[in-house]
């Protein structure tokens, strides 16, 4: 047996693999509360959504030295992503070929291979094993060779690493489409140019189904509400930019992904650093760096600020935060988050650090507000009546921009319509992205 033929998930048979008529609990401005609560409908998303399109799983400067490795998540799945001695990137399955003991203990390291612990089998970081002790067992030395599982498609973008379990289908590029200027936009704010993500992971548990999450990291009708507390609190003018008033936008980007463009506000503001609730004199460092390597274009990049955008079907990048959205049951969910860390910016990156802390760490405020909602959605699409949810929030003032995207209020339910658009297109065509 050879890498190749190390056990991957079941293929997917299209459509409705389950029976399940997706056609009839998607509509146009309606979706079916089963879709949140059906074990069997969770089952077909890890084989048509988690175990075939592009999934978010790390970013290189978590790798950063040959040999260092990390253990991520694709839904269910234990991954681990390993940098080989030659500096590619490789992403593993954490399942030992011999008796499916988990081969890689710990969170993170550096090594070159990883040794099973229940009968000592041995693989290389790129998967290909070593060897296994008592080899008279096997009537002598390398008598066969397995290996660890692999994702059989890695590619990195902007730093960002993806992997699919789909052997063909769209690229990386394809699959990110617009949303690959967003992630352009977050990059850019480094004075370096790259980001890092070197500040430690929180994980949030949600007794709820990803997809609540999913939708609604780009729903800008909830903060005023849901948010109210962290922006008295803080004193912040966030809550203004999703109200009746604001001229920002929510813009579908196509393939599921969405934005919240807060853009037309902070231009209409025109403070450099107003996005990020300060000023260029309380950050000198980091402004002097942007504004010599940017020169006249540096004054719209320090207004504009970061993207707030939701990448298909678990990376959401709010501005300086970063989640990741773990799939584990129809009503069992993790969000990892970290801060962004931009590479030679440690004024910036302190106080990113900080802000992140408030908001989304263990008694940070605007997470918990989120997670209660989830939690309490959850509870209620259990209930039977009514059976639909309702996403038809400015449904009647949408346009298409000059991109030819779809684009609505700040308030409006423009990327959830996006999102429901993508998932019914993976769920009945089986489509790899
Ligand atoms: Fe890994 Fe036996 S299960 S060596």
């Amino acid at each position: 047996m050879t890498l190749a033929d190390a056990p991957l998930p079941p293929p997917v048979d299209a459509p409705g693999r389950a029976g399940i008529p997706y056609q009839d609990l998607i509509r146009p401005l309606q979706v079916h509360g089963s879709l949140y609560t059906d074990p069997a409908i969770f089952a077909d998303e890890l084989a048509k959504i988690w175990y075939r399109t592009w999934v978010y799983v790390g970013h290189v400067s978590e790798i950063a030295e040959p040999n260092d490795y990390v253990r991520k998540n694709i839904g269910p799945q234990d991954v681990v992503m390993t940098r080989d001695a030659a500096g590619e990137v490789h992403l593993l399955l954490n399942r030992c070929a011999h008796r499916g003991n988990l081969v890689c203990e710990a969170d993170s390291g550096n090594s070159s291979s990883f040794r099973c612990p229940y009968h000592g089998w041995t693989y290389r970081n790129t998967g290909e094993m070593v060897g296994y002790p008592l080899v008279q067992g096997y009537g002598g030395k390398k008598q066969f060779s397995l290996g660890l599982g692999r994702v059989p498609r890695v590619a990195v973008y902007q730093g960002f690493v993806f992997g699919s379990f789909a052997e063909e289908g769209p690229t990386l590029r394809e699959h990110l489409g617009e949303a690959a200027g967003e992630i352009d936009r977050l990059v850019r704010l480094s004075p370096e140019g790259e980001i890092e993500i070197s500040a430690g992971w929180l994980k949030h548990r949600a007794r709820a189904n990803w997809k609540l999450l999913a939708e609604n990291e780009t729903d800008g009708y909830h903060p005023q509400f849901v948010h109210s507390s962290i922006f008295s609190v803080a004193q912040s003018g966030i809550g203004a930019l999703y109200g009746d008033k604001s001229t920002a936008v929510t813009r579908a980007l196509g393939n599921g992904h969405s934005e919240n463009d807060l853009r037309p506000e902070f231009r209409r503001i025109g403070t450099p650093l107003g996005w990020f609730g300060t000023t260029e004199a309380r950050m000198p460092d980091y402004s002097a760096k942007m504004r010599s390597l940017h020169g006249d274009a540096a004054e719209e990049i320090l207004i504009d600020g970061g993207p707030h955008v939701m990448i298909f079907p678990n990376l959401f990048i709010a501005e300086i935060q970063m989640f990741a959205i773990q799939p584990l049951a129809a009503n069992l969910t993790v969000q990892h988050v970290t801060a962004v860390q931009f590479k030679g910016a440690p004024d910036m990156n302190r106080r990113m650090l900080q802000q992140c802390v408030g908001s989304v760490g263990p008694a940070g405020l605007l997470l918990a507000d989120d997670t209660e909602m989830y939690e309490r959605n959850q509870a209620g699409v259990a209930e039977l009546r009514p059976e639909w949810l309702d996403v038809r929030r400015g449904a009647h003032r949408e346009y298409v921009d000059e991109r030819g995207l779809t684009v609505g209020g700040a308030t409006d339910e423009t990327g959830m319509r996006g999102f429901w658009a993508h998932y019914k297109q993976l769920m009945t065509e089986g489509r790899a992205s």
